[in-house]
C-alpha cells in the first residue's frame, strides 16, 4: 500500500511533538520530529562557538557537520551529530533559541530537505515542524496546522518545566516563545505559516485528550489509517 503522509506544522510549544507521537503510535505511522533536526544544528554552532545568526558562517561549518536521524529500541528517535547521541543535549533550553536562529538560513534548510523528504518516502509517516505542509511534503495526504495562543503555550511549558524540577518564571517563557514565534514567521525562508490546505486545529481550549481524539478524528476522516 502507498505510504501516508500527515504533515502537522504550527508554532513552538503547540503540543505538536506530545501529539503527533501518540497518534502516530495509534494509526501505526513514524513520527518524525523534524524541529530535533534544526536543534541539532544549533547544538553543534552552540558548543563550537558559532554566532547562530550569522548565516555566512554557519553555512561555512555544515561540510563539517553530519546529522543522522535513527530510532533506538526504544522506539524514540535519536539524534546523532557526527557519531555522537545528542538526543538529550538538544533538549536545552538554551539550544531552543540557537535553533530557531540557524533554521532561518536557506543552506541550513536546503541541507536538511533531502533527509526529511527521504523519510516520507520510505515510511508513511506524521512529521511534525513549521514548514513541513508548505515545502517539505507539499503533497502530504493530510495537513494540520497545530496552534494554541502564547499564553498557553507558556502555562504548558513551565507546568512541563516544573514537572521536571527545572522551573522557569512565566514571563521569561512567555517571552520565549513568543521570540521563537516572531523568528520563525518572519524569516524570509520557509516561514512558519498555514499551508491552504492545512487544516486548523486550535488547543488553546482543549485538554490533552480532546486534542488528541481531534488530531486522530482529522487524520481518520482523510486516511484508510
Ligand atoms: O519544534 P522545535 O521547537 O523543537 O524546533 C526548534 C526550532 O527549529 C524552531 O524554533 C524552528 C525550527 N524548525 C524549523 O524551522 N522548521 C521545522 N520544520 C522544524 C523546526
Amino acid at each position: 500500500m502507498k505510504n501516508i503522509s500527515i504533515a502537522i506544522d504550527g508554532p513552538s510549544g503547540a503540543g505538536k511533538s506530545t501529539l503527533a507521537r501518540a497518534v502516530a503510535a495509534q494509526v501505526g505511522c513514524l513520527y518524525v520530529d523534524t524541529g530535533a533536526i534544526y536543534r541539532t544544528i544549533g547544538y553543534y554552532a552552540l558548543t563550537h562557538g558559532i554566532d547562530p545568526k550569522d548565516g555566512a558562517a554557519v553555512a561555512k561549518s555544515l561540510p563539517d557537520v553530519q546529522v543522522e536521524l535513527t530510532y533506538g529500541e526504544d522506539g524514540l528517535q535519536h539524534m546523532l551529530l557526527n557519531g555522537q547521541d545528542v538526543t538529550k543535549e538538544i533538549r536545552l533550553p538554551e539550544v531552543s533559541l540557537y535553533a530557531s536562529a540557524v533554521s532561518a538560513h536557506r543552506p541550513v534548510r536546503d541541507f536538511l530537505l533531502d533527509m526529511q523528504r527521504q523519510l516520507a518516502r520510505t515510511h508513511s509517516v506524521i512529521m511534525d515542524g513549521r514548514d513541513i505542509g508548505t515545502v517539505v511534503l507539499p503533497d502530504a495526504d493530510v495537513k494540520v496546522y497545530l496552534t494554541a495562543s502564547a499564553q498557553a503555550r507558556a502555562r504548558r511549558r513551565c507546568a512541563e518545566l516544573e514537572q521536571r524540577g527545572t522551573p522557569e518564571p512565566f514571563e521569561k517563557v512567555l517571552r520565549e516563545i513568543q521570540e521563537r514565534d516572531w523568528n520563525d514567521i518572519h524569516r524570509d525562508t520557509a516561514p512558519l505559516r498555514q499551508a491552504e490546505d492545512a487544516v486548523l486545529l486550535d488547543t488553546t481550549e482543549l485538554t490533552f485528550q480532546e486534542s488528541e481524539a481531534a488530531l486522530l478524528h482529522i487524520i481518520r476522516e482523510r486516511t484508510h489509517l
